[in-house]
């Protein structure tokens, strides 16, 4: 079964069950200061867990472009990925239990056909110290689901318990490290057994959490019913809800009975082209043709959704990215300059489900060969110095100057420094790093920053703000303005926008003034619900590269007759007066790629 139609089967197995299907999110989260990328299907649903009303209702499902930047020194292996499709199920505040893990089993086993004796469970074994009880509402059901297939499921065989570390999910991991606000709950997986050898080297005996590579996770159902308080204790959330997700390669790896996902109808075409590229054989070098394949793939669908290779925050992990994919495209014996030929089997496996792709493969081709370009015009001198240094142990300075000079990502020196068998001081590189760079949130890259897809006022004060500035700039500069993205705290905006010259400082003031009449103003924020059609009539300002479902909310800010001043699609909040955001300043104004500027600006 191709992987395709797996994620068919899926959006209509949920729709026929009275889901909506709302379309995947761009990879940079919206309004959420708390991840680089989004990393599952939840994260961009936030608010709705938390209680405000979707458009589309209370049952949603979808498949999600994901990206996890703290998996990419784990590629290499049959399962890890950084960029993946998540199958995913919502309940906001609907359905729970009984019906998740009922249809879940269905659907893996009635629609997917696998064997539920090949089918491994664990469950949530309690949490005494937060008052959170062991999940035996779930181990009742799944007891009864396996029995209806004939099979007696017992606890320490084929359903298994374990604590916050393994059963607890929240974006923020374990309880005990969410910030207040924070939603999570006890989790159920689900572990498909591909019933080979267990490798030793992994411990005594193999059980589902078992690093050896026979079980691999398909599937976790997450009930979301718990919030962190700010006491630190945990209180039920007003609805319960479940948040379901799924790895799409995974699923398909099961369904074929191959545990490597590489192997799967996605990823094997990129190999398959390298393979006849380098003229060597995937099977003489594993892990390199996994990196490659994955990095290329990663790097792909973030320039897609207007990412592109640069020194800070998002943008140095699509470096990263390609620099790393160029070194372990020379291990497999790749020729120079072939990287961006991935492209094309690339866009084939994923048009269908993605066909932004088709629109941006030039982009996507040219960042490729300019990245594999420059960092190959300083990695033959990098590497000589890489040489003379590492007759010893690399002090963190000289990686941060490997970096600077040369371009070195620290995987790269990393790896280069295991070959020879050398150490490096990465504590000391990072503090250069972040010294030098302003980028300290990069070593930290898709971990939570902690804060919640933030609604405090102070954030959501910006958040109107954000909407007076992108109407204010596209009054002062043209109607070719749009926004490219914009990143919220509870300091300050940044937004970044199209527009292809410099602004000049008379510009800028203007743009602060109108801002400023416009609090004076006393707009109201309004929220309008409406079909996407409609909204795009309107000429409802959207931000390019998402997706949008059918049923739409639109902020407007307007005067009490009705003249309105701006109009975005948006999931607010806001605030509902434009009084209510005091004097609104532009600290800063500067290009940060071709035809993309960005403004920072606070309120005082
Ligand atoms: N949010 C959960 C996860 O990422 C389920 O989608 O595993």
């Amino acid at each position: 079964m191709s992987s395709n139609e797996i994620r068919e089967k899926y959006l209509s197995f949920f729709k026929k069950k009275g889901h909506s299907i709302i379309p995947s999110a761009s990879l940079v989260p919206e309004n959420d200061p708390t991840t680089l990328f989004v990393g599952s299907g939840m994260q961009p649903l936030i608010a709705y867990l938390l209680g405000q009303k979707h458009p589309m209702g209370s049952r949603l499902v979808n498949a999600q472009k994901s990206f996890r930047a703290d998996d990419i020194e784990e590629v290499g292996d049959n399962r890890h990925t950084t960029f993946f499709v998540m199958l995913g199920n919502w309940s906001l505040g609907d359905y729970f239990k009984e019906e998740q893990l009922c249809w879940f089993f269905s659907f893996l086993t009635e629609e997917l056909g696998l064997k539920p004796e090949r089918l491994y469970i664990t469950v949530f074994s309690g949490d005494a110290k937060n008052g959170i009880p062991k999940d035996e509402e779930s181990i009742a059901i799944w007891k009864r689901l396996f029995a209806e297939k004939g099979i007696e499921a017992k606890e320490g065989e084929r359903i298994f318990a374990y604590g916050n570390e393994k059963n607890w999910w929240s974006r923020a991991g374990v309880p005990s490290n969410m910030p207040a606000g924070e939603p999570g709950g006890p989790d159920s997986e689900v572990f498909y057994d591909f019933g080979t050898v267990h490798d030793a080297r992994y411990g005594e005996s193999c059980h589902p959490n078992c690093d050896c590579g026979r079980f691999l996770e398909i599937g976790n159902s997450v009930f979301m019913e718990y919030q962190k308080q700010a006491d630190g204790s945990f209180a039920k959330l007003k609805q319960r809800n479940v948040d379901f997700g799924g790895g799409l390669e995974r699923i398909t790896a099961a369904v074929n009975g191959n545990p490597d996902v590489f192997q799967g109808d996605l990823l094997y075409p990129l190999i398959a082209k390298a393979e006849e590229l380098s003229g060597k054989q995937y099977q003489d070098m594993v892990p390199s043709f996994r990196v490659v394949a994955d990095h290329v793939r990663g790097a792909a669908f973030m320039i897609a959704d207007g990412v592109v290779p640069s020194n800070t925050e998002r943008g140095y992990i699509v470096r990263r990215l390609l620099r790393r994919a160029v070194r372990h495209a020379d291990v497999v014996g790749l020729p120079e300059g072939n990287l961006a030929l991935l492209t094309d089997p690339l866009i084939a496996s994923y048009e269908g489900a993605y066909p932004d792709l088709i629109f941006r493969r030039e982009e996507i081709v040219r960042h490729i060969k300019e990245e594999e370009e420059k960092f190959r015009s300083t990695l033959q001198k990098g590497l000589r110095e890489f040489v003379k240094l590492s007759a010893g142990n690399i002090s963190g300075k000289e990686a941060f100057d490997l970096y600077q000079t040369y371009g070195f990502p620290l995987d790269v020196t990393l790896e280069l420094a295991k070959e020879r068998g050398v150490s490096v001081d990465i504590k000391v590189f990072e503090k250069e790093f972040a010294k030098h760079q302003e980028i300290s949130r990069t070593a930290a890259a898709g971990r939570f920053k902690g804060g919640l897809a933030d609604t405090s006022y102070e954030t959501t004060k910006l958040h109107t703000a954000n909407h007076l500035l992108l109407a204010s700039l596209r009054q002062v500069l043209g109607e070719h303005v749009h926004q490219r993205g914009s990143n919220i705290t509870a300091e300050r905006i940044r937004l970044d926008f199209s527009h292809l010259q410099k602004v000049t400082p008379e510009e800028l003031q203007r743009v602060e003034d109108l801002v400023n009449l416009k609090i004076q103003e006393a707009l109201n924020m309004v929220k309008r619900e409406m079909p996407k059609e409609e909204a795009e009539k309107l000429g409802a300002e959207m931000e390019f590269g998402i997706k949008y479902g059918d049923r739409v909310s639109i902020y407007f800010a307007e005067n009490e007759k009705g003249d309105v001043f701006s109009k975005e699609f948006c999931g607010g909040p806001h605030v509902q007066n434009t009084t209510e955001l005091g004097k609104f300043k532009i600290a800063k104004e500067e290009a940060i790629s071709s035809g993309v500027r960005r403004i920072r600006a606070v309120l005082e």
